[in-house]
């Protein structure tokens, strides 16, 4: 099984940026807990870009992955291209936030990707990607036991 997990703008920050809203964990601090929490029959690939185009092509290239855990930073509220990339591919997509995007300002509560995607976890800080594999997990078992 193989899922990508797909960072978008400014998560490469994580750690540093706004400590208060996403916390004092690196992006290399989530990726060594996400392999700890990850399956030995799961295969995880760690992405993360600032370039919208990247991610295009990074979800492309997970077309019939088992999963896509993606948090695609402020992108989340405007990318038609992102969704319509998400759309596209077979690969099941979770979209992630780490704050609870509906406790904050107004133009972080629309999501252009959430209708595409097979759910959204918000608000649990980095558990939200923990969450995100098992869900995909659950997912996959449906789908093939
Ligand atoms: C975020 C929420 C977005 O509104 C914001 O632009 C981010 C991070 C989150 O993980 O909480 O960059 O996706």
């Amino acid at each position: 099984m193989h899922i990508l997990v797909l960072n978008g703008p400014n998560l490469n920050l994580l750690g540093k940026r706004e400590p208060d809203v996403y916390g004092d964990v690196s992006l290399k601090g989530l990726t060594a807990e996400l392999l700890l929490a990850a399956p030995e029959d799961v295969q995880l690939t760690f992405v993360q870009s600032n370039h919208e185009g990247e991610l295009i092509d990074a979800l492309h290239e997970a077309y019939d992955y088992a999963g896509v855990i993606f948090n695609a930073g402020a992108y989340t509220h405007t990318s038609i291209a992102l969704r319509d990339a998400i759309a596209a591919i077979k690969a099941p997509v979770v979209e992630v936030h780490i704050s609870n995007v509906h406790a904050r300002e107004s133009f972080r509560h629309e999501s252009k990707l959430a209708a595409v995607c097979l759910g959204v976890i918000s608000g649990f800080g980095l558990t939200s990607y923990t969450l995100a594999l098992q869900a995909l997990l659950v997912h996959w078992r449906n789908r093939h036991d």
